[in-house]
């Protein structure tokens, strides 16, 4: 006899995880190009974006900011340097559903040029919230480590975006995408040397929507609407558009991302 109390595990049926992650048939994708920048924006993607939204809040998150404040970074499982907090989902609920609605989009504009059984899927939910600190400057620019970012929104926000970023360069023009740095090898060293610089610094800061500085400037921003999905290529620099200040809402996200 023990008294574990399984019942708190929810369980649902195949049909019912199904029905989670349902698209609409009338939902408006849309491409756009804007500068060196591709994407993707789809409006009105899920049928049940609440019921998905209660479904991916039952992980638990490692939070970064948590372990700053207790000192435990050292012991983290997670390289990731974003705000807020993540938790990993699973992609083995979404193999037979959303996967297959991402990739068909991705197929359809010419975006993907493997088999989908060839494909790795990771899924993480990220959460931003009113007086959210940064860590060692992140609001600034960065790269993701994956090909493709699926970022679907579902909490109703003021305001708020994924920002979009180009390198200024010393002859006037700009470089968009991390991948392409090393074609500029002086600017490439000087930006390093200033990440590493800002990474020694492992301390909470006040997050701020970044604009720009002596190297970065925004040139576009995409609103992150409830239940709309942004895709875009991961080595376009980007940041979260979320002002601590000024919005006294949650942003709550899926990320899909393919490796
Ligand atoms: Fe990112």
């Amino acid at each position: 006899m023990n008294d574990f109390n399984y019942e708190v595990i929810p369980r649902y049926s195949a049909g019912e995880i199904k029905e989670l992650t349902e698209v609409n048939s009338d939902m408006d994708i849309q491409a756009f190009k804007v500068e060196e920048l591709e994407y993707i924006k789809v409006h009105n993607f899920l049928k049940n974006p609440i019921d998905l939204r209660n479904f991916i809040s039952y992980f638990p998150s490692e939070d970064k900011t948590k372990s700053i404040s207790d000192g435990t970074t050292k012991d983290s499982n997670s390289s990731s340097m974003a705000p807020g907090f993540q938790a990993p989902v699973p992609d083995t609920f979404f193999r037979n559903n959303l996967s297959i609605a991402f990739f068909n989009i991705l197929k359809h504009y010419h975006m993907v040029k493997y088999e989908y059984r060839r494909i790795k899927w990771n899924y993480y939910t990220n959460c931003c919230y009113p007086g959210m600190p940064s860590y060692c400057s992140n609001y600034r620019p960065h790269t993701d480590p994956f090909s493709f970012a699926l970022n679907l929104f579902l909490t109703e926000n003021e305001e708020s975006y994924t920002d979009f970023f180009r390198y200024k360069l010393k002859n006037n023009s700009y470089n968009y995408r991390g991948s392409r740095m090393s074609r500029y090898p002086t600017e490439n060293e000087v930006d390093d040397a200033y990440n590493n610089s800002l990474l020694k610094d492992k301390k909470l800061g006040k997050w701020i929507r970044f604009k720009s500085d002596d190297h970065y400037e925004r040139y576009h921003s995409v609103s992150a609407d409830f239940n709309s999905l942004t895709i875009y290529k991961g080595d376009f620099y980007h940041s979260i558009g979320y002002d601590v200040d000024e919005y006294k809402s949650i942003r709550y996200s899926l990320v899909g991302a393919i490796a």
